[in-house]
């Protein structure tokens, strides 16, 4: 099976360290760098995923570094540092604290990793990958980021428990940005090509939606100290396996529109393959009327904090 040389997770927090762990078990590369700022932390996390090798079979080899020279040689540098939510806060009130620490990783990812691929996961995740473009000046198909993979599979598994079927037959796709005016796309939703406007009364699908807009909020309330990673870190996977093996996988993420579904210069989760090349095509699909607004909307709130992006200093 084709695999990378490395991959280079940046962030040994809670959603790097499950990511990380992810990528090791999936054997996607020969090696694995976990790099972080806090001493001990990402070797510490590299050391204790590598010992679980020789249980599970994998052969990746991982370690941990604080320099980020060390992500060098990246095929795929996942970007999770910065701070997470804590209750009461919208995804956007991260922006001024995470900005400058996803600028200063940017540039040394233009420096370190310059032919890489970039999958941006810190939050506000669609507003970061804009900022990311912007320093790295990378291609689009090589700035990626992680929105609505996580969304759709929230959405799948409300959609899916309803029903009682299996979470994978429900196929969904969630557009826009990750944030309140996400767009779960009803009109493409089916269980095996079963639409579901047959198998379910609005009024649960309108209760589906709200709870998966609420999806990240709802865990962030219960956590108290931090926001979800397990679902997070298994979308990751998802995208990251469909670029290292070239599986050319229809899933929904976050890229910069240049034209398409009417808007430009910004990211917002598209139906999108992914394949070795990074984005590999958008694929474009009518929308009802009424999604093809709320999708408006959700362009507007991103313009409104890429502008606000745009006056901080720098
Ligand atoms: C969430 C955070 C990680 O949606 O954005 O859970």
């Amino acid at each position: 099976m084709t695999r990378w040389s490395k991959i280079a997770v940046v962030g040994a927090g809670a959603i790097g360290g499950s990511l990380a762990q992810r990528l090791a078990e999936a054997d996607l590369a020969d090696e694995l760098v976990i790099v972080d700022i806090v001493e001990g932390l990402p070797q510490g996390k590299a050391l204790d995923i590598e010992q679980s090798a020789p249980l599970l079979g994998f052969t990746t080899r991982v370690s941990g570094s604080t320099e980020l020279s060390d992500m060098a040689g990246a095929s795929l540098v996942a970007l999770t540092a910065g701070f997470a939510r804590k209750p009461g806060m919208s995804r956007s009130d991260l922006l001024g604290k995470n900005a400058g620490i996803i600028r200063a990783h940017a540039e040394a990812i233009k420096r370190f990793a310059p032919k890489s691929i970039v999958l941006v996961v810190t939050n506000p995740v669609d507003v970061m990958a804009h900022l990311v473009k912007q320093v790295t000046e990378f291609p689009r198909e090589h700035v990626i980021a992680e929105s609505g993979a996580l969304d759709s599979a929230r959405f799948r598994l409300f959609v899916a428990r309803e029903l009682q079927v299996a979470p994978s037959d429900v196929i969904a796709f969630v557009m826009g940005t990750h944030g309140d005016t996400m767009v779960p796309i009803i009109s493409h939703c089916s269980v095996r090509g079963v639409p579901l406007t047959e198998l379910m009364p609005k009024e649960k699908i309108d209760a589906i939606v709200q709870r998966t807009k609420n999806g990240g909020a709802e865990i962030v309330n219960l956590l108290k100290s931090g926001s979800a990673y397990f679902a997070p870190s298994a979308a990751q996977l998802e995208m990251v396996t469909a670029m290292a093996r070239n599986e050319r996988k229809l899933l929904s993420a976050s890229v910069e529109l240049q034209g398409e579904y009417g808007q430009s210069g910004i990211f917002l989760s598209v139906p999108t393959i992914l394949g070795s090349e990074g984005l590999a095509k958008i694929v474009e699909t009518p929308l009802s009327a009424e999604e093809q607004r709320l999708l408006g909307e959700s362009a507007k709130a991103v313009r409104q904090d890429v502008n606000l992006l745009e006056t901080l200093p720098k």
